[in-house]
């Protein structure tokens, strides 16, 4: 092993930008040295980009390579299963973007081949790491709060940027699977990770009818064993940018946590400026302008846990089986909106191709 992580990503747009600018950020500790993404010219361009020695068009040609230890997968949630089974017979160590797959299946082949090949796969929730949220778990743990009853998070903005999202045969879902995965594992961690009791979901597409099948606004509360629950709150329809919040209520005490509103400039402008808040679609007028956004997300604190744990440094935090939990909350928030009634765990979702199913069959 080197002393650094050599790391090949899959995909060139919007998460694969992010994960090159985290590693940027974490040299002592991992390097890109490949991207591999089927679009023509896209791999090379990227590659450019960010100085990365090494692109492919096809990623099983990357996974030949032999000079690479782990890769990030940041194509379209179908193609995650496949991509981490082949990435784990090649012997590489795996970080999966959420949500983890399409189905329970799929997470278990997935789990099964990184066993069976003794590699990593890590499920790359950046909300465990987000130094505000982070700092607010360190209040919870240290028993600031007292015992804590409800978690809520919320991730709302007015809809993806990629076609394949919207289209839930790729995707799997709308915006329950897109962003509710980020508020189920923020909640779980948060909570020391306890067995789920109950879930109940409310769901509905408002304002994306005519683009998708898939939600666009979800509320999810989950009810779980240690006497806590959590109420997650997402939307695809909310204008003017991204908002991600959090609140976190113990019997003793109460934090508030605003991410991209909370840490940035309040900016008026009568011409507009390059970017201000992600998917935000004008920077005229009154804007909330985000700065050292990929730090003040923990993408870099994210990949450099990682490559500690590739490095035997450090014991992995977010997992496979942590994805497969929150693909499992997923599926029962889904049959619980098309049922129209609270689901009890256990909660077998097997046999299903994908979550948002559960959902459809019941309109
Ligand atoms: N953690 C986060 O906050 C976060 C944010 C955005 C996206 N994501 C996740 O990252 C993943 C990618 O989303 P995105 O926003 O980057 O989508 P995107 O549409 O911007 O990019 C998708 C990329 O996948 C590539 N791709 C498609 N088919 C491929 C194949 N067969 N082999 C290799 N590459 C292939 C495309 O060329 C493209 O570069 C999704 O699973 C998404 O849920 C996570």
């Amino acid at each position: 092993m080197p002393d650094r992580v050599r790391v090949g990503i899959i995909g060139s747009r919007f998460e694969a930008e992010i994960h090159a600018i985290a590693f940027q950020k974490i040299p002592h500790v991992a390097e890109v040295v490949a991207v591999a993404s089927p679009t023509p010219g896209h791999a090379e361009a990227f590659a450019r980009r960010f100085g990365i020695p090494r692109f492919y068009t096809d990623y099983r040609k990357m996974l030949e390579d032999k000079d690479i230890d782990m890769v990030t997968i940041c194509a379209p949630n179908y193609l995650h299963a496949q991509m981490t089974v082949d990435a784990a017979q090649s012997g590489k160590h795996v970080v999966c973007e959420k949500p983890l797959c399409m189905n329970l299946e799929e997470a278990d082949r997935m789990i099964e081949a990184c066993r069976e090949n003794r590699v990593f796969l890590f499920y790359a929730e950046e909300l465990c790491f987000t130094p505000k949220y982070v700092r607010a778990k360190e209040l919870v743990d240290e028993g600031a709060l007292g015992k804590v009853y409800l978690v809520k998070q919320s991730e709302k903005h007015f809809g993806p940027h990629s076609d394949w999202f919207w289209d839930v045969e790729r995707s799997g879902g709308g915006v329950l699977m897109d962003m509710g995965c980020h508020g189920i594992e923020f909640a779980r961690f948060i909570l020391g990770k306890p067995k789920v009791k109950s879930v109940y979901a409310h769901l509905g597409t408002y304002v994306h009818r005519e683009k998708t099948r898939g939600d666009d606004e979800a509320v999810t509360i989950v009810e779980f064993e240690n006497d806590a629950y959590a109420v997650i709150e997402n939307s695809w329809a909310k204008r003017g940018g991204m908002d991600d919040r959090a609140e976190i209520y113990g019997e003793g005490g109460v934090t508030y946590a605003v991410l991209h509103m909370g840490i940035s400039l309040v900016t008026y402008s009568e011409y507009g400026y390059g970017y201000a808040v992600e998917k935000a679609p004008t920077t005229k007028g009154w804007t909330f302008t985000v700065y050292e956004e990929i730090w003040n997300y923990g993408f870099p604190q994210e990949m450099e846990h990682f490559a500690r744990c590739v490095l035997g440094l450090e014991q992995p935090k977010e997992t496979g089986e942590d994805g497969k939990a929150v693909l499992e909350i997923l599926c029962a928030a889904y049959a619980s909106a098309g049922e129209g009634r609270k689901i009890t765990f256990p909660f077998e979702a097997r046999g299903v191709r994908k979550p948002i199913d559960l959902w459809l069959r019941g309109l």
